[in-house]
């Protein structure tokens, strides 16, 4: 059974405030995707698992690099950009100096790539509206595994 829970997200604020519930939750050897098109807030949210994380140095948008590690915090960070990445084996290949295991690992981009990676994994869908200037962002979380289902519900009620 798929379920999916519905988040209306009304700024970029509330959307690094979403990041940061998805961050209180999150352990070592997780894999979270976003899916959603450009300026869509993927990184706008990562931001947000970030802070939540307390690593330190800015989120930015891996224009440059393909991932980029973020340490300082409860767990490290791998934050990737699959967009120009072949495929998932690649981020493992891609000598980030921290282990796929030991990392909250986000992936814009990554849907259809990074799926072999691990057996759960929670899936989140970031829709805009038409109007280019309405704020609002339609997210989607669908939990993959016992586990992300369990914490999709925790993730929307702090949210809330
Ligand atoms: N509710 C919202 N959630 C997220 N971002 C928002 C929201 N409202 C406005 N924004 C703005 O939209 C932009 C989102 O940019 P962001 O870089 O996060 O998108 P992205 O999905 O990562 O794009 P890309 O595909 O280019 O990587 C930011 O400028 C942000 O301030
Ligand atoms: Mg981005």
């Amino acid at each position: 059974m798929t379920i999916e829970v519905p988040i209306a997200v009304q700024s970029a604020d509330g959307m690094r405030r979403l990041g940061a519930a998805i961050a209180a939750v999150a352990q070592p050897g997780d894999l979270v995707v976003l899916t959603g098109e450009l300026g869509a807030g993927k990184t706008t949210l990562t931001q947000g698992i970030g802070a939540g994380l307390g690593v330190s140095g800015d989120v930015l948008s891996p224009t440059f690099v393909i991932a980029r590690v973020h340490r300082g915090g409860r767990i490290p960070l791998v934050h990737a950009d699959a967009y120009r990445l072949g495929s998932v084996e690649e981020i493992d290949d891609l000598d980030l100096d921290a282990s796929l295991d030991e990392s909250v690992t986000v992936v814009e981009w990554g849907a259809g790539l990074v799926e072999r990676l691990t057996g759960d994994r929670l899936d989140v869908l970031i829709a805009r509206s038409p109007d280019d200037n309405d704020e609002m962002r339609s997210v989607s979380l669908r939990p993959v595994g016992e586990i992300w289902t369990a914490r999709a519900a925790a993730i929307a009620r702090t949210f809330a």
